[in-house]
């Protein structure tokens, strides 16, 4: 349990599940064709993974919360999609080449520690 575990173990989704609204309005401007292979860093609960996935992109998503990561996946699930998702601190994440694009919304990272 670190504090970002217990900030998602509130009810209801901290950051709501709609996706932000900068990562849509990028998306849209890029006019990417699906399916891409996206990685997504500092994740949280899942709103911008499961919305690109909607898209139709493989997700890979990472955060160091596991408590985020199972409310990302409820929230797959609820749409009817799949992501992957990583429990990883991201000081100690090394990025493979698999990746089509990254993206990082809202995340400037912070030490990951135990409560
Ligand atoms: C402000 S929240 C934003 C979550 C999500 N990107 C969103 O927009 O809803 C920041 C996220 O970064 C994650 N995070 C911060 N530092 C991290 C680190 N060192 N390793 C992994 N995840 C980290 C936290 O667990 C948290 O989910």
């Amino acid at each position: 349990m670190n504090l970002w575990d217990e900030r998602y173990s509130q009810s209801g989704y901290a950051y709501g599940t709609e996706p932000s609204q900068f990562l849509v309005e990028q998306i849209n401007w890029l006019n990417l064709k699906s399916p891409l292979s996206i990685l997504s860093l500092g994740e949280g609960e899942g709103r911008n993974a499961v919305y690109l996935a909607t898209l139709g992109h493989h997700v890979h998503a990472v955060d160091g919360s596991a408590v985020a990561l199972l409310k990302a996946q409820d929230l797959a699930a609820s749409r009817d999609v799949r992501i992957e998702t990583q429990l990883t601190d991201l000081s100690n994440f090394v990025i493979e080449k698999r990746y089509n694009i990254a993206v990082m919304i809202f995340c400037s990272g912070s030490v990951i520690q135990d409560t």
